[in-house]
C-alpha cells in the first residue's frame, strides 16, 4: 500500500521553509540558547529590572473587576467593543482645557475598529486601503519596522521609501526626508511613527510635526499614523503631539493603534485602528467597507483584553494606577539609556550619547550586521540585524557584560 506522501498527490513534499522572522524568529533563537548569560535585546516587549515583563497593577485590578461583571463570552460587533472604541479615541485625542471631549470625538467624524493588536490594525487599514484606494502607495521611512514592507505587501499595495536617518544614523535628517515627498503623488498614503520611532527612537519635533501637516495638505496625502508606543516617551498627551497637530491642520487620518506596549497586553492582541474623516457621514461610510475587510479574514476581534483596556482607561481609580506604572517604565528606560551611554563611553573612543536623545525602547546602536552576528555567535547576544536594540532589556545583571562584548566587536 503507498501512503499519501509517496504519491503524486503529495502537496507539501516539494515545500522549503520560510526564513525566520527578523526579530520573533531571533526571539525564538533566544530561547533555545542554552548559555545561562545570554541577554535578549530583540523584540519589542518591556522589561522590568529582574528582567521580567510584569502584568500592570491596573489590569490586575481590571482582571479582579471583569471576574464579578462581566456577564457574557459571546461575539462582539465586527469592529469591537463601543465602548473600547470610544476610549481609543478619548486618548488619541485627548480633551480641551475645560476637558470637554476633542471635536472630533463629538462631532463622531472618527470611527473605530478593535483590531488584534497594532498589527491587525495595520493590516486592516492596509486592506482597506487596497480595496478602496489600490492605486495609493505607502510610504516607508527607511528604516522602518520590518514588519511594515510586509503588511502592505500582503494587502497588496506597493511601497515606497523616504529618507528618515542623517549620515551617521544618530539622528533625523529633516530636509532629505522632505525632499522624499517631493516624489510622492496625491492619493499616496504616508505612514509615520507617532512615537517612540521603531527601530531608531528618533521622532519629529513638534515644529517639524507642523510643517510635515503643510507638506502633507499641499501633497494631498493620507497619513496613516503607527502608534504604538504612545505613553512611553515623555506621556500619553505629549506622545500624541503627531496626532494632534494632523488633526488640528483639519487633515483626514488613519491611526493604528497599540495597547501591547503601553498596557503591557501583547498577548491579548489588544490594538485599533481609527479613521478620522470631514464629516460624521463619511466615517460611517469608511466604517462600513473596513467592516467588511474584517468580516472575511478574522470576523470579529477578541474581547477579553480590550475589556481590561476599556476598564483602565473608564475608570479614574485605574486611570492613576497606570499613569503612575507608565511614569515607572519611562523613568526605568531613560536611566538605562543614562547607564549604557556612560558604560559605553567608558570603554570606546566614539561617542554613544546620542543614545539618549532617542526616544521609547528601541535605539539604533551604530552595530553593523557583522558585529550583530558576532554579538549573537559569540556571545549569545541578541539584537535585531539592523543594530536595533530594545534598551529595556538592560539591566544591572548584564550591563557590565553587554558593554565589554559590544566594545570587543566595535575594537
Ligand atoms: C517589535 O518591533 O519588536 C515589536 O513591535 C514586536 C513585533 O511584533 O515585531
Amino acid at each position: 500500500m503507498t501512503t499519501a506522501a509517496s504519491t503524486s498527490n503529495s502537496f507539501f513534499d516539494s515545500l522549503e521553509s520560510a526564513p525566520p522572522d527578523s526579530i520573533l524568529g531571533l526571539n525564538e533563537s533566544f530561547k533555545n540558547d542554552p548559555n545561562p548569560d545570554k541577554i535578549n535585546l530583540t523584540v519589542g516587549v518591556y522589561q522590568d529590572e529582574s528582567g521580567v515583563t510584569p502584568i500592570f497593577e491596573c489590569i490586575k485590578l481590571a482582571e479582579k473587576q471583569l471576574v464579578d461583571t462581566e456577564s457574557s463570552k459571546s461575539y462582539l460587533p465586527i469592529n469591537g467593543s463601543p465602548e473600547f472604541g470610544l476610549a481609543v479615541q478619548k486618548l488619541l485625542f485627548g480633551t480641551d482645557d475645560q476637558g470637554t471631549d476633542h471635536e472630533i470625538v463629538r462631532s463622531k467624524r472618527a470611527v473605530t475598529a478593535q483590531s488584534p493588536g497594532g498589527t491587525g490594525a495595520l493590516r486592516i487599514a492596509g486592506d482597506f486601503l487596497q480595496k478602496k484606494f489600490p492605486n495609493s502607495r505607502v510610504w516607508l521611512s527607511a528604516p522602518t519596522w520590518a514588519n511594515h514592507p510586509a503588511i502592505f505587501a500582503a494587502a497588496g499595495l506597493e511601497t515606497k521609501n523616504y529618507s528618515y536617518l542623517n549620515s551617521d544614523k544618530t539622528g533625523l535628517d529633516f530636509d532629505a526626508m522632505k525632499a522624499s515627498l517631493d516624489e510622492t503623488r496625491p492619493g499616496d498614503v504616508l505612514l509615520l511613527h507617532g512615537c517612540c520611532h521603531n527601530p531608531t527612537g528618533v521622532d519629529l519635533s513638534a515644529d517639524q510635526w507642523q510643517e510635515l501637516a503643510a507638506i502633507i495638505r499641499q501633497r494631498q496625502l493620507l497619513p496613516l499614523i503607527d502608534c504604538a508606543y504612545q505613553g512611553f516617551n515623555a506621556g500619553i498627551e505629549e506622545d500624541a503631539v503627531g496626532i494632534s497637530t494632523l488633526c488640528n491642520a483639519g487633515l483626514e487620518v488613519m491611526i493604528c493603534s497599540s495597547f501591547s506596549k503601553n498596557l503591557g497586553l501583547y498577548g491579548e492582541r489588544v490594538g485599533a485602528m481609527t479613521l478620522v474623516a470631514d464629516s460624521e457621514k463619511s466615517a460611517k461610510a469608511a466604517l462600513s467597507h473596513i467592516k467588511s475587510c474584517i468580516r472575511v479574514n478574522y470576523s470579529n476581534p477578541p474581547k477579553h483584553g480590550a475589556a481590561l483596556a476599556t476598564a483602565v482607561l473608564s475608570d479614574d481609580g485605574l486611570r492613576d494606577v497606570w499613569f503612575k506604572e507608565l511614569a515607572g517604565v519611562r523613568a526605568r528606560i531613560k536611566q538605562v539609556r543614562s547607564q549604557f551611554v556612560q558604560e559605553m563611553n567608558r570603554r570606546c573612543e566614539s561617542d554613544f550619547s546620542f543614545i539618549e536623545n532617542q526616544n521609547g525602547m528601541f535605539s539604533f546602536s551604530g552595530l553593523t550586521p557583522l558585529q550583530v552576528d558576532q554579538l549573537r555567535n559569540e556571545y549569545s547576544i541578541y539584537i535585531v540585524g539592523v543594530g536595533r536594540i530594545n534598551v529595556a532589556g538592560i539591566n544591572s545583571n548584564n550591563i557590565e557584560r553587554l558593554c565589554d562584548c559590544i566594545a570587543k566587536v566595535m575594537a
